[in-house]
């Protein structure tokens, strides 16, 4: 073998390592990148809960587009309750939980560490229309939310209210007392301190 011919056995050596090392780098196997992408995703999202200071709670953001898990109307804990009469047009309340919550507790039956919970209350209203039965969530007048951050909050859960006493909504909040939320949550739902009683799909979740 002559000189010039080694030499060209080299560059086409060369030149197939690089283009190996290229295709490698540039072309990852599909696994990998789903898996990458995964990462990038759980490192971008937000935390639902946004804390000013130790405590105070920025009024939740975009919980229109969390996942609804349930609704109600009439429903609390009395020990006298009003007769059914004077029930008849009950404010209807709504529930939502972050995604990435309701992801982990469908799978594992926990809430991970800063699930947020929005209970978000309407008036209920009737049109008088003929032929029309019944009553429907119109104007939205109060919004409440929970927040497990053992951290934080001794509870476990901390209990935020963003309606002030006119009803129009504050853009941050303070925690109530425990005795004024905790308690009752504490004693009566059914998975840490969550009514998952009350919304059909964590209850199917949890006693599978
Ligand atoms: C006497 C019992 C009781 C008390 C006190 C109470 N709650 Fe609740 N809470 C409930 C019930 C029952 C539900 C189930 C959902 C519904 O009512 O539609 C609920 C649901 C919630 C939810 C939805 C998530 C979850 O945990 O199920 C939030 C948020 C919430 N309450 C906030 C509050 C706040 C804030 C306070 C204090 C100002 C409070 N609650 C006090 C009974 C109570």
């Amino acid at each position: 073998m002559n000189s010039t011919t080694k030499i060209a056995k080299m560059f086409a050596l060369a030149a197939l390592i690089l283009t190996g090392l290229f295709f490698s780098l540039s072309a990852p196997a599909p696994e990998a990148s789903a898996q990458s992408k995964q990462v990038q995703s759980a490192k971008t999202e937000t935390p639902a809960a946004i804390f000013e200071d130790k405590d105070t709670l920025l009024r939740p953001e975009g919980y229109r587009e969390w996942v609804f898990v349930g609704s109600s109307t009439g429903l609390n804990y009395m020990p006298n309750p009003a007769p059914a009469s004077a029930n008849a047009d009950e404010d209807i309340k709504h529930v939502y939980i972050n995604p990435s919550s309701y992801r982990e507790f469908i799978k594992t039956g926990k809430f991970p560490e800063g699930t947020v919970m929005v209970l978000e209350i309407a008036e209920a209203a009737r049109k008088n229309e003929a032929g029309l039965q019944g009553s429907f969530a119109s104007k939205f007048i109060a919004l409440e939310a929970s927040v497990k951050d053992s951290k934080r909050f001794p509870g476990g859960w901390a209990y935020f209210g963003f309606t002030d006493r006119e009803g129009r909504p504050l853009a941050k909040a303070k925690p109530f007392p425990d005795s004024a939320c905790l308690s009752c949550h504490q004693q009566k739902a059914a998975t840490d301190r969550v009514f998952t009683q009350f919304y059909p799909m964590l209850n199917a979740a949890h006693t599978k």
